[in-house]
C-alpha cells in the first residue's frame, strides 16, 4: 500500500443516531492523524455499483458539524442484497463485480465499512471476494453485534424509549391505563429490557424469555390491588403471542404484538389500555453523549487499523476500552439477551414482570 492511502468509508443497513460522528472521526483521523484522503460512498454499496461511482472527497469543513446530526449524510440502505440484487425486469443479479470494480475505480487502498451484523456478513464477503482490505464498525440500535459490548445507535434508541416511558407515566397515572409500549430490537430485546428498567415499567417483554398472559395480568392486578391503578408494559417488537405467532407489520417487518397485549389485558383485568408504537424515533434525531463518545474512538480506532494494515478486524468496544476483533467472529451469532445476565436480576429483583 502506498504511503499516502485513499481510504473509502460507506454506511449500510438501517441508520440510527451516530453513524456522522463516526464519519466525522474517520475523516479527521485519516486527513489530520495520517495526511491521508477520505473518500465517501453514497448509499452503502450502491454507490458503488453506480456509474460514476457515487462517491465523494471528503474534507475536514464538510464534516465539521456532523457530530450532533442524526442518519447519515452518506446515504444507507437495508435493502437489494448485492448478491441477489433485484433489477427493474424483474432479475436477480449477482453485483458484486460492479462492486469491487467501483471499489478498484475509486484507486482505495481500503474500506471502512459502518454496519450492523446483516451488512457487515456481505461487505465481508464482498471484500473477500474483491480483494477489499475492510474494516468494520458495528453500529446497530438493537446492540445485537457479538464480541462488542456498543454499538453506535444502542444508548440513544434506549434515551428515546427511556423519555417516552417518563412521559407515559404521567399520563397512565392521570387516566388509570394500561401504556404498552412497543419498541423495536429485532430478535433481541436489549432496548426493552434497559429502557423498561430505566423507565419504571410495570413489565418488560422479551423475546428472549417466553410469558403467559395470565402471569402478565396477575402483575397488572396486583398493582390494582396495591392502589396503583395504571401499569407501564415495555414489549419488544420480535414477541411472539403466547401461542408462538410471529406478528408482523408486512413485508418481514415487526410489528403489533403490543396491541395483541393490549387486547388481552383489557380482556383479563379489565384496564383501559392505548398503545404506542415507538418505531422509527428511536433511529432518528441527536446522538446521545455516549454514542458520539463511542462513534468517535470507533472512528479513529477503524483508521488505526488500516495503518497498522490490519484488516478483516471489527472494531470493539469491551472493559471500557476500544479494541479489535475478527469480523468472521463478530458476525458468526447475533448477541440476544441472556437469561442469567445482570440486567435481567435486576429486572427480577425489582419486581418487574419479564416473563417465566
Ligand atoms: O435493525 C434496526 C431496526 O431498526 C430494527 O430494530 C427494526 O426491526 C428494523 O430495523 C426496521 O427496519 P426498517 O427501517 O426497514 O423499517
Amino acid at each position: 500500500m502506498a504511503d499516502k492511502k485513499r481510504i473509502g468509508v460507506l454506511t449500510s443497513g438501517g441508520d440510527c443516531a451516530g453513524l456522522n460522528a463516526a464519519i466525522r472521526a474517520v475523516v479527521h483521523r485519516a486527513i489530520d492523524g495520517y495526511g491521508w484522503e477520505a473518500i465517501g460512498i453514497y448509499r452503502a454499496t450502491q454507490g458503488l455499483m453506480e456509474r460514476p461511482v457515487g462517491a465523494v472527497n471528503l474534507t475536514i469543513p464538510m464534516v465539521d458539524r456532523l457530530l450532533v446530526a442524526g442518519g447519515t449524510f452518506l446515504g444507507t440502505t437495508n435493502q437489494g442484497n448485492p448478491f441477489a440484487f433485484p433489477m427493474p425486469d424483474g432479475q436477480l443479479l449477482d453485483r458484486t463485480a460492479e462492486i469491487v470494480a467501483g471499489y478498484h475505480e475509486l484507486k482505495l487502498d481500503a474500506l471502512i465499512g459502518i454496519g450492523g451484523d446483516g451488512s457487515l456478513a456481505i461487505l465481508r464477503k464482498i471484500a473477500q471476494q474483491g480483494n477489499i482490505n475492510f474494516v468494520a464498525i458495528p453500529k446497530t440500535i438493537d446492540n445485537d453485534v457479538d464480541m462488542t459490548e456498543r454499538s453506535i445507535g444502542f444508548d440513544t434508541a434506549v434515551n428515546i424509549a427511556t423519555e417516552a416511558l417518563d412521559r407515559l407515566h404521567f399520563t397512565a397515572a392521570s387516566h388509570s391505563r394500561a401504556m404498552i409500549l412497543e419498541v423495536m430490537g429485532r430478535d433481541a430485546g436489549h432496548i426493552a429490557i434497559s429502557a423498561g428498567i430505566a423507565g419504571g415499567a410495570d413489565v418488560i417483554l422479551i423475546p428472549e424469555i417466553p410469558y403467559t398472559v395470565a402471569n402478565l395480568c396477575e402483575r397488572i392486578r396486583q398493582r390494582q390491588i396495591q392502589g396503583k391503578n395504571y401499569s407501564l408494559i415495555v414489549v419488544s417488537e420480535a414477541v411472539k403471542t403466547e401461542e408462538g405467532q410471529i406478528i408482523e407489520a408486512g413485508d418481514k417487518r415487526y410489528g403489533g404484538i403490543g396491541q395483541y397485549l393490549a387486547d388481552r389485558i383489557s380482556e383479563c383485568s379489565g384496564a383501559e389500555t392505548r398503545v404506542i408504537i415507538l418505531g422509527h424515533t428511536q433511529r432518528g434525531g441527536t446522538p446521545s453523549p455516549l454514542d458520539r463518545l463511542v462513534a468517535s474512538a470507533f472512528g479513529v480506532a477503524a483508521v488505526d487499523l488500516v495503518a497498522e494494515g490490519k484488516f478483516d478486524r471489527m472494531v470493539a468496544w469491551q472493559r471500557r476500552e476500544v479494541i479489535d476483533v475478527p469480523i468472521e467472529q463478530a458476525i458468526a451469532r447475533y448477541c440476544v439477551v441472556k437469561p442469567e445476565s445482570t440486567l435481567v436480576k435486576a429486572a427480577r429483583g425489582l419486581g418487574i414482570y419479564l416473563g417465566n
